[in-house]
């Protein structure tokens, strides 16, 4: 995790540029500490926040590509479990899956997930949780749990990917709050035709509660 955050933990460098400078993955040869961990979540998540790469949704949530590790570290599952990026990545080959299809919303992905999340394992108990054709979009776990909230300019063109808080929760409340240009939820994103109230109501009737 220290070796990926070097790069992609936006933190260390906002934190500090000297550990960012002179890192070295592996054995140090001048025995420095190669356990970034304390400083994954050293940056706080100020709502808002409009600095490149770095910016955060008005909830408070990660926005740009630079959080992308932040969101990940920020996930119960990640801290209250091990999850990894070469869980679903191949550090060898940034390009390529771990496994083929853990990469799309896919029978994979969900796999993947539901090895921890057993309770949610056969199809039944899925289509009980999601309140959509198992196998259809709207059914996968990345679908509600890994919407693509993450923001990148890289190539001049706004483009979003995945958010890494696998445990995110989408939130209706949120958006009637700040709007989708301040708290996108992931209803909502896939029905761009319904409002956050639209989803907040199936929301209420499927789970009998909403996350605020
Ligand atoms: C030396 C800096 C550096 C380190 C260390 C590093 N990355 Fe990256 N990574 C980058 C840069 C720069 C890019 C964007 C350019 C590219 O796609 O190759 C990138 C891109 C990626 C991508 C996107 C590839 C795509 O589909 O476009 C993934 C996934 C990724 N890195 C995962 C990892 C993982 C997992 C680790 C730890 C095992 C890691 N990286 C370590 C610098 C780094
Ligand atoms: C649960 C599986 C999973 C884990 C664990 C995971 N990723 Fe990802 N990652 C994805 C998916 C899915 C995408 C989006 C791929 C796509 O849409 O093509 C992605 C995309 C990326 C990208 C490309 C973003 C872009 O579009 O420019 C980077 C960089 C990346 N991940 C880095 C990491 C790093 C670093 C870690 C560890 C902190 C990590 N990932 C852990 C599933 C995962
Ligand atoms: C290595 C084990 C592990 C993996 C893999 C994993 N999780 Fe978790 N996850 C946990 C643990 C532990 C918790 C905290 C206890 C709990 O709520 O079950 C958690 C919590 C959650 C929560 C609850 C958040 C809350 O606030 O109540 C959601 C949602 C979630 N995970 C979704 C996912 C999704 C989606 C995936 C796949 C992308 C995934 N998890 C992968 C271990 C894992
Ligand atoms: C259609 C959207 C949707 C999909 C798809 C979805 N979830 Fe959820 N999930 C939610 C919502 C909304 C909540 C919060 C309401 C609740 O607690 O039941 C939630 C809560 C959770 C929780 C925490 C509460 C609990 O019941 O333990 C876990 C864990 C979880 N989901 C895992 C998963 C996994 C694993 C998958 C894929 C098999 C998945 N979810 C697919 C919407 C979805
Ligand atoms: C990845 C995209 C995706 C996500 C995320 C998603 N859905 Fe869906 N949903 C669909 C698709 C596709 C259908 C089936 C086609 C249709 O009827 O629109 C559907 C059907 C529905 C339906 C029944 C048809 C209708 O329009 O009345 C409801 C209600 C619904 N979704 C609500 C939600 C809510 C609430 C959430 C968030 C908890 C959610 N969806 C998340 C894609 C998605």
């Amino acid at each position: 995790m220290s070796v990926c955050a070097r790069c992609h933990g936006s933190d260390i460098l906002m934190g500090s540029t000297d550990i960012y400078r002179i890192y070295e993955p592996g054995r140090s040869r001048e025995g420095r500490t190669n356990d970034l961990s304390a400083y994954f979540q050293q940056t706080p998540l100020e709502p808002g926040r409009t600095f490149p790469t770095v910016e955060v949704w008005e909830d408070g949530e990660p926005k740009g590509i630079g959080m992308l590790f932040r969101s990940m570290i920020d996930s119960r599952c990640y801290q209250e479990a091990e999850v990894r990026c070469f869980d679903c990545h191949n550090p060898h080959d940034n390009k390529q899956p771990a496994e083929p299809g853990i990469l799309q919303a896919s029978s994979v992905s969900d796999q993947y997930c539901t090895g921890c999340h057993e309770d949610m394992e056969s199809d039944a108990m899925t289509a009980s949780h999601t309140h959509h054709k198992t196998g259809e979009p709207g059914s996968f776990c990345y679908d509600c749990h890994m919407p693509k909230t993450l923001t990148k300019l890289a190539t001049g063109v706004l483009e979003t990917t995945r958010t890494h808080k696998m445990s995110s929760i989408p939130s209706p409340a949120n958006t009637i709050r700040f709007g989708m240009d301040g708290s996108p939820n992931a209803c909502t994103l896939c029905h761009s035709d319904e409002t956050a109230l639209w989803s907040a109501d199936y929301m209420l009737e499927w789970y009998g509660e909403i996350a605020v």
